[in-house]
């Protein structure tokens, strides 16, 4: 049976992601001066955080105590808004003045069983009771048991974990590179660089930063990670031509924006995707780290289309509030890895 029709997801507030502060300025605050706290919602056009007052004068004596902590404490990377948030239930989130706010971000698409959901606390202590850290060295129930519920659930064969969204991608970059080398080791020069797409975020590590599409979080880090051409979502002629045999690794494709915008990939231009890449012998990842696990409707943003990629990274809400990374492979890909290790 036809799954229903893929909806579009309602639209986000784009300045409400964590937006990287302007560092060159803060760096050159004078010592004794505090540094500043921005008002709510920053974006990259709005005057900077350094021209806004030390803390909000609307704040409750109780949250500017922690506000001013932050400020002196903390680096300055996130322009937060002016609130102090203290405790959570399900979509309701309270100040450390008691004053209830309703949560429609969900920790940017994390909490997406709710705060404090009760199934989730209960799993959450019996494991820390039980045992939590293992080293990758020795073997861990719960991680293989996740690992075949998400190859159960999926067009996977394998997993890999990681701890953030952004280490996902860092290893889907390496898995390609791998995977390139593996599938044409008879060539002196394999396919090594990456597509993207305008509007993209991928992470704020450097290769996953190289991936990201805005200026503004790259330049203060460069050279990130060379070898990515960044190619227009949804033009389907650029992408063609974009995807060149021997030279493109991999595709790195969000289904749905977050990030940039809630942009909706056509299925025209994923199967153009799939088609360009399989002709091209280049691999296509699938950026699920915020359209995944549900938000659409179905459990992957991907199913809707009908269009399967060689790899999906996943992150955010798959451990409801932890901090967890994965990697979903085709045994193709696993088997390029596995048989060039060690890492
Ligand atoms: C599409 C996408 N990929 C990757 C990331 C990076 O994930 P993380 O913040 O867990 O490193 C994000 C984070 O917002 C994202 O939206």
């Amino acid at each position: 049976m036809r799954k229903r029709p893929f909806q579009l997801l309602p639209r986000q507030n784009p300045n409400f992601s964590p937006t990287a502060t302007n560092l060159h300025r803060r760096h050159r605050t004078p010592r004794k001066r505090k540094p500043p706290i921005s008002s709510c919602l920053v974006s990259a056009s709005q005057p900077s955080a350094a021209t806004k007052p030390a803390v909000s004068t609307s704040a409750s004596a109780k949250s500017r105590e922690v506000m001013e902590m932050e400020a002196k404490y903390m680096v300055g990377t996130y322009a937060r808004s002016p609130l102090v948030l203290a405790s959570a239930k399900g979509c309701r989130l309270h100040d450390v003045d008691g004053k209830e706010y309703l949560d429609m971000a969900a920790g940017i698409a994390v909490n997406s069983l709710g705060h404090c959901d009760p199934d989730w606390v209960e799993a959450v202590t019996e494991q820390a009771g039980t045992v939590t850290h293992v080293s990758n060295v020795f073997y861990s129930i719960p991680q293989v048991n996740l690992a075949k519920r998400l190859v159960d659930c999926s067009f996977a064969d394998r997993v890999f974990f990681t701890n953030s969204g952004t280490e996902a991608n860092e290893a889907a970059i390496k898995f390609s590179r791998k995977f390139q080398r593996h599938s044409n080791a008879d060539k002196k020069e394999v396919a090594t660089k990456f597509i993207s797409f305008t509007n993209s975020f991928h992470g704020r590590t450097m290769g996953a930063l190289a991936l990201t599409s805005k200026e503004q979080y790259r330049t203060p880090f460069e050279p990130v990670m060379p070898g990515v051409t960044f190619v227009e979502y949804g033009n389907i002629e650029e992408t063609k031509q974009a995807i060149v045999s021997g030279m493109t690794a991999a595709v790195f494709v969000e289904p749905i924006q977050g990030e940039g915008g809630i942009y909706s990939a056509t299925k025209e231009f994923l199967q153009v995707l799939r088609d360009a890449c399989d002709d091209a012998g280049a691999l296509l990842v699938f950026d699920e780290v915020q359209c995944g696990l549900g938000r659409t409707g179905h459990l992957w943003a991907h199913e809707a289309y009908g269009v399967i990629p060689d790899l999906m990274t996943l992150a955010k809400p798959l451990a409801g509030g932890l901090p967890i990374g994965a990697v979903l492979v085709t045994e193709r890909v696993a088997a390029a890895i596995r048989l060039w290790g060690p890492w």
